[in-house]
């Protein structure tokens, strides 16, 4: 059993994997920026051009970033690239973090720019990691990661929570995601958001985040609740009760104020080339 079917949620995509598309574009992305802007041409080499695969170009970000926040003495690459080897999930999972973060978010110039600077994405993967480490027992290991992991980023997700693909985290800052948590495939969540227990239940008690809901900046979300499939959690809302599919909650004490939207700009692919085009002209 690997780490992401023990989530219940993934068991790979289904679809054509994405990870060599992805790595192609990554790839020439860096040769191009490289030929333009020669302070990052040390960076390009070390992380992606240098790097025989995704997989190894992952690795290569991620404990550079994480090691930064280590004891000196640890070399975080070899761990890193081992676990992504031997869990596949995990780099088709990214790779579509990554093409879902380049689709919706305006502030990412490109795929390569997302891979190597965003605090968001560059977090979900170390979770990843830690939540493979933990599925094998490593519990000390992925506790020490996800520590060093949250001190870098702000963002501290528990290496036992379950995390489906195609989420995108943005800003992330002051993210926290308890243990018994469940984010499933899809969904969207902005910085300062508490998946919590109420501290009054054992067990089961952190929230199951439902596939494609969005859950906004500083929202609390307590306890073995759910918010449903396409639901919105307005920002900083107090949720205690679940959420119904593609309702809208906002306030403290959460309460229900309509429905969602058909279209949310701040989230639509479609949106985000409309307008990227229209700055170009
Ligand atoms: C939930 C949200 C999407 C609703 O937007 P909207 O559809 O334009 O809704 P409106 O602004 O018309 O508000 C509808 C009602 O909900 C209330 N409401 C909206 N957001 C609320 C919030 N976060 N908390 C409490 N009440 C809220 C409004 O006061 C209004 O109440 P009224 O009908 O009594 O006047 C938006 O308010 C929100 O919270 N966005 C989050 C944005 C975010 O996290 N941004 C981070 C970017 S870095």
């Amino acid at each position: 059993m690997t780490a992401l079917d023990s989530a219940g949620l993934a068991q790979g995509t289904g679809d054509r994997c994405k990870v060599p598309e992805i790595w192609d574009a990554l790839f020439a992305q860096a040769k191009e920026l490289q030929a333009t802007t020669p302070l990052l041409g040390g960076t390009l080499d070390q992380l992606i051009l240098a790097q025989p695969s995704f997989e190894a170009a992952l690795a290569a970000t991620l404990a550079q970033a994480i090691e930064a926040s280590a004891p000196e003495a640890i070399q975080l690459f070899g761990e890193f690239k081992t676990v992504l080897e031997r869990t596949p999930e995990i780099s088709e999972f990214a790779a579509l973090d990554l093409e879902k973060l380049d689709a919706v978010n305006p502030a990412c110039p490109d795929l390569l720019t997302g891979f190597l600077s965003f605090r968001g994405f560059q977090a979900l993967q170390v979770y990843r990691i830690t939540n493979a480490l933990w599925v094998e027992r490593k519990h000390q290991l992925a506790a020490m990661i996800q520590n060093w992991s949250a001190i870098q980023y702000g963002i501290d997700i528990h290496p036992a929570a379950r995390i489906g693909k195609q989420v995108f985290i943005d800003h992330g800052m002051g993210l926290v995601v308890g243990s018994t948590a469940v984010i499933e495939d899809d969904v969207n969540i902005w910085h300062g958001v508490t998946l919590g227990s109420t501290l009054t239940q054992a067990g089961d008690r952190h929230p199951k985040i439902r596939k494609g809901a969005t859950v906004c900046a500083g929202a609390t979300i307590l306890g073995n609740i759910e918010v449903g499939p396409g639901a919105l959690v307005a920002a900083s809302s107090v949720v205690l009760k679940s959420v119904g599919a593609r309702k809208v909650v906002a306030g403290i004490p959460a309460k229900e104020i309509g429905d969602v939207p058909e279209r949310l700009d701040a989230i639509d692919a479609d949106f985000k080339s409309t307008s990227t085009q229209a700055q170009k002209r």
